[in-house]
């Protein structure tokens, strides 16, 4: 077993942190088996000298070092991680034709996508991301590539191969029937990787590249493996109108998604920035979670999502990096750019309450954990928990004298891979 020592901050309700100053956290078999909060190091040690079980480290943090749960980023494209920074001219439908397809089809070269997806796989578990649901593009084999490479990484990652049959290039464009032959044998293939880090996700891109034969298949496909589904929502203005559209017998864009029997506890949406309310009833009813990326809303100029009212909904959220409509691929700037949103909207509403570093945190850690069906799993530090969490050292900053939530604050306004000493995802020293 492993024993941590020292400060550790997490939280429990949305809004509120806990700070557990001198505290032992023990950690066996993947999981923490026990917390002792209030105890020594000196009463620590001679407590589990006499353990049953054999110490195999001890972490003994300085007064400049603490312990939050890792970051989980709900939704980030593998491949555009070469696009990052990129094309930020366009908005999302001219942005997608001009810079994302023709990157995505160069994934049809395993050889070209590996490096890729070792880089992305390494720089956001550096940066602290111990969990990651991606897309990938339509290549089944570059996307168990990926998987492959999140396992050997021990990255917790849901792996998407994307579906689509329409209003995409030719180069794109599947067979339906061979892309959901396609799909059930890709998840058959993350499922014998037998690594319960690794799980498989049905990834139709969003109902403007599926029609609705393909979702229709996808959802029953969905419950002949009971897996996660990840999708785009209700981002731009201008899909919202192409849907409207493609499926004009639909009520809205949310019940594309319904009908085809792709919405549930297992769902994440991204964006969802222009939702109506029949569409959050529907989202609400359905258990479904919305991931939201206000980075890339910002770059594509989708619009500025209102988390507050989703939150006010009982709606799951997570935080996205969306990489490449956002250009970082660390959730501390997920984080930044969610509470710079919604100061922006409370700036011209002073009704709205703008979201605290004390809700981007929760909603960076267990939001997502719960977006993600996981809260009984990740998240947090609890007993029976798997221990994902990252020793974050502030030496660096020079900063003395600041109690420990301040020292935390400075963390995610300030905060970079130079201060994530150490990763550890279910028990594992991460080795980046
Ligand atoms: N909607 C459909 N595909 C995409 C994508 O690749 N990125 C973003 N941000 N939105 C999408
Ligand atoms: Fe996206």
């Amino acid at each position: 077993m492993d024993i941590y020592h020292g400060t550790f901050i997490h939280c429990e309700n949305f809004g509120e942190i806990e700070v557990l100053e001198n505290t032992a956290v023990v950690v066996h078999e993947n999981k923490i088996v026990a917390i002792d909060v209030n105890i020594d190091f000196e009463q620590l040690l001679s407590t589990y000298k006499t353990s049953e079980h054999k110490i195999r480290e001890i972490y003994r943090l300085s007064d400049q070092e603490f312990l939050i749960p890792g970051f989980i980023d709900a939704h980030i494209h593998g491949p555009q991680f070469e696009n990052a920074g990129l094309g930020y001219d366009k908005a999302l439908l001219e942005w997608l034709k001009a810079y994302t397809f023709p990157l995505e089809k160069k994934f049809e070269d395993v050889n070209y996508a590996t490096p890729v997806y070792e880089k992305v796989v390494e720089t956001t578990l550096k940066n602290g991301t111990t969990t990651a649901a991606y897309f990938g593009t339509i290549h089944s084999k570059s996307c168990l590539k990926l998987a492959k490479i999140a396992k050997m990484k021990k990255q917790r990652a849901f792996i998407g191969k994307v579906n689509m049959n329409m209003n995409v290039p030719d180069y794109l464009t599947e067979d339906t029937r061979q892309s959901i032959r396609d799909t059930k044998q890709f998840i058959k293939d993350v499922i014998s990787l037998d690594d319960p880090r690794i799980q498989p996700i049905i990834t139709p891109r969003f109902a403007v590249s599926c029609d609705l034969n393909m979702l229709e298949q996808l959802g029953a496909v969905q419950k002949e493996f009971n897996c996660h589904v990840q999708t785009h929502v209700s981002e731009n203005v201008d899909e919202i109108e192409f849907i409207k559209q493609l499926f004009p017998k639909h009520a809205n864009y949310t019940d594309v998604y319904k009908k085809a029997n792709l919405l549930g506890e297992k769902t994440i949406l991204a964006h969802g920035v222009h939702l109506t309310d029949e569409e959050l009833e529907l989202i609400r009813e359905t258990n479904s979670s919305v991931i939201h990326c206000p980075a890339s809303n910002t770059c594509l100029k989708s619009g500025l999502c209102n988390v507050r009212r989703l939150l006010n909904n009982k709606i799951k959220v997570g935080l996205g990096t969306d990489v490449a409509g956002g250009y970082n691929p660390t959730i501390l700037d997920a984080m930044r750019r969610a509470i710079d949103v919604s100061n922006h909207i409370f700036l011209s509403n002073p009704e709205y309450r703008p979201l605290n570093y004390k809700e981007v945190f929760y909603l960076a850690t267990m939001g997502g954990a719960a977006a993600l069906s996981l809260g009984e799993k990740i998240g947090n530090f609890k007993i029976g928990k798997d221990f994902d969490a990252l020793l974050v050292n502030m030496e660096n900053k020079l900063i003395r004298d600041l109690r420990p939530e301040e020292l935390f604050q400075k963390f995610l306004y300030l905060g970079d891979d130079r201060n994530i000493k150490n990763v550890f995802v279910a028990g594992d020293k991460v080795i980046i």
